[in-house]
Formats: structure tokens, C-alpha cells, sequence
């Protein structure tokens, strides 16, 4: 039986990647996609979903969220991602509208009303996460675990000390680490031993279909000096395809909220020192080749 997904996401080059990596996947049922500010703003991130979708012509609700973190004011990626928020490409063909349902109200109904605990797939900011569970703290019984594409153990992409998702948002963040549902992270720890080279993204491009090419395009702006850094939101998308893929460890993960050098650190207690409860558990290895054939091989089967 197929996995049920809610996918919560910013489109955004490598969001485009888990998704299209999520409908090519026959373990994963994706039961509504949600969209919220990070890389883009909400209204550019809800129409790459919905063009994304027009693209790969499959149609799935998708619900718009968050226009800007809990309390912070909102910071893009602009430069990772471009203006159109798929690097230099610009999709055209719109299929499908946005839904009347808000992000919030529509993660709450799928949530309740399936028979199979939920899994959210969470590759942007996680206000949209922190606002559901605080809205409606119901949900929590029926989700199965968060597979998040955030934080680090050490470094960080935004500061040193902080990564892209859970700088944005640390309140957020705050809150939806602190809820007890299970959580598995996967930081840049994990997502930087997964560069991408030209030869990587050549494969890609001539795979023969126009899902390839348009993916090489995006991988093209993503493609720094010699090579992409890491690839970040297909992670927490493979690990519910293939968990073997990677080394996990259970930790306790505290978010800093206040620090006037360090907000949005994930503080990853790794060796246990601080004896508090492990709520997370952390990806410290990924099997790179692998996750570069799984992400291939979804591209291919897709037009
Ligand atoms: O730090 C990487 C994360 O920030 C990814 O989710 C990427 O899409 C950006 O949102
Ligand atoms: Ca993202």
C-alpha cells in the first residue's frame, strides 16, 4: 500500500526535483501539495506549483499558505533560485487553478479524514506546519512522522550557523520541533555529500523527454564554479522511497529562537550531552550515487 503525502513546499529548483520525484514514485500517494514563502514569494511559489504540475500534467489540490514567517519579516533566495524561482526558466502553461481551500484548512481536512496516518513532507519554511498543529492540535494523532528538509548539524547556508528554512522561520521551526510528532531531519550535513557535476546533470539532460531538459535548465542556474553544492529537498522525499539510502540517528534537536548571532541554529545534540528526550531522528549519511540514479530514473519515467 502507497504511502499518503502532504507536500509543504516553495518552488523553488530543488522543490520542483522532490516533487517530481514524489509522482514518479509508486510508494508515495501525494493527497495535496501546500505552499508557502521562502524561496519566492507566495504568490510566485503557488503558481511554479501549480505551472509544475501543468508541466508534468498531473493534477493534484494545491493550497496556498503562508505569505511570511510567524513573526519575522520574510526573507527570499533569490539569488539560489533566481526570479522565477526556477533558476532562468520560466514554465508557460497553466492547466490548473489554486485551491479555494486555504493551506492550513486543507491540511486539516486530508489529515482527519484519512484512514492512514498522514506523512508531511516539509522542504520550505515551516510556518504552515506551526500554524496547523496550533490551529488544530487534533492533527497531531494522525500524522505519521514530518520528513523535513532543514537545519544542520554544523554550518549553515544562510549564516554560519543556520540553514535557508530554519532561518526564515525559527519560531516555527520552534514549534513544530517541540510537538512530539516524529520528526526525520535531513540537514546540510547530509544534503551537501550529494554534489552535483556537469556529467550529473548531462545524464539528466538527455534523457530524451522534455521533463529531463527542463530540469538540466534549472540545474544549470543551480551549477556554481564547478558544481552544485548539494541537493537538498529530494532528500526527505527519497528516504520515504528508500530509508536504506541513508545512516539516521535519534538526537535531541533545539531550535534557537533569540541568539543575536545564532537564530535559527539547530542545536543537534549528536553525542547526547544534554541527556534531554530525543526527538528527532537526524540523517548524517546519504549513498550519493544512489539518490542521483533514484532522481534520474524518476525524471525519466515522467513525459
Ligand atoms: O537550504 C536549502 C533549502 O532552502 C531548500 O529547501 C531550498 O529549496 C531552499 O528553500
Ligand atoms: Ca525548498
Amino acid at each position: 500500500m502507497s504511502r499518503p503525502i502532504i507536500i509543504d513546499c516553495d518552488p523553488g529548483i530543488d522543490d520542483a526535483l522532490a516533487i517530481m520525484l514524489a509522482i514518479a514514485s509508486n510508494e508515495l500517494d501525494i493527497k495535496l501539495i501546500t505552499t508557502c514563502a521562502g524561496n519566492q514569494r507566495i504568490e510566485k511559489i503557488t503558481l511554479n506549483t501549480l505551472k509544475l504540475l501543468s508541466f508534468v500534467d498531473k493534477e493534484i489540490e494545491v493550497a496556498k499558505g503562508a505569505d511570511k514567517p510567524l513573526f519575522k519579516d520574510l526573507i527570499l533566495s533569490e539569488a539560489a533560485h533566481g526570479k522565477s524561482g526556477f533558476g532562468e526558466v520560466e514554465l508557460e502553461e497553466l492547466k490548473f487553478s489554486v485551491s479555494d481551500r486555504s493551506a492550513i484548512e486543507a491540511m486539516k481536512d486530508t489529515i482527519l479524514n484519512s484512514e492512514q496516518k498522514i506523512t508531511i513532507v516539509a522542504i520550505g519554511p515551516l510556518t504552515n506546519i506551526a500554524l496547523l498543529i496550533k490551529s488544530y492540535p487534533e492533527v497531531i494523532k494522525n500524522i505519521n512522522q514530518l520528513s523535513i528538509m532543514g537545519g544542520a548539524c554544523t554550518g549553515g547556508n544562510c549564516t554560519p550557523v543556520a540553514e535557508f528554512n530554519i532561518y526564515v522561520d525559527p519560531d516555527a521551526a520552534k514549534i513544530v520541533f517541540d510537538s512530539g510528532i516524529p520528526i526525520t531531519m535531513f540537514g546540510l550535513d547530509v544534503t551537501h555529500q550529494i554534489p552535483m557535476y556537469k556529467e550529473d546533470i548531462d545524464r539528466i539532460r538527455y534523457i530524451g523527454n522534455k521533463t529531463g531538459q527542463f530540469a538540466a535548465k534549472m540545474l544549470d542556474f543551480y551549477f556554481k564554479e564547478d558544481k552544485i553544492e548539494g541537493m537538498h529537498d529530494p532528500c526527505p522525499v527519497a528516504y520515504l522511497i528508500d530509508p536504506s539510502l541513508f545512516t539516521i540517528i535519534p538526537c535531541n534537536v533545539e531550535i534557537e529562537t533569540k541568539g543575536e548571532f545564532t537564530r535559527g541554529q539547530t542545536v543537534v545534540d549528536k553525542l547526547n550531552q544534554t541527556g534531554k528526550p530525543q526527538n528527532v531522528k537526524v540523517a548524517l549519511e546519504v549513498e550519493r550515487e544512489k539518490i542521483l540514479d533514484m532522481l534520474y530514473n524518476a525524471i525519466k519515467k515522467l513525459k
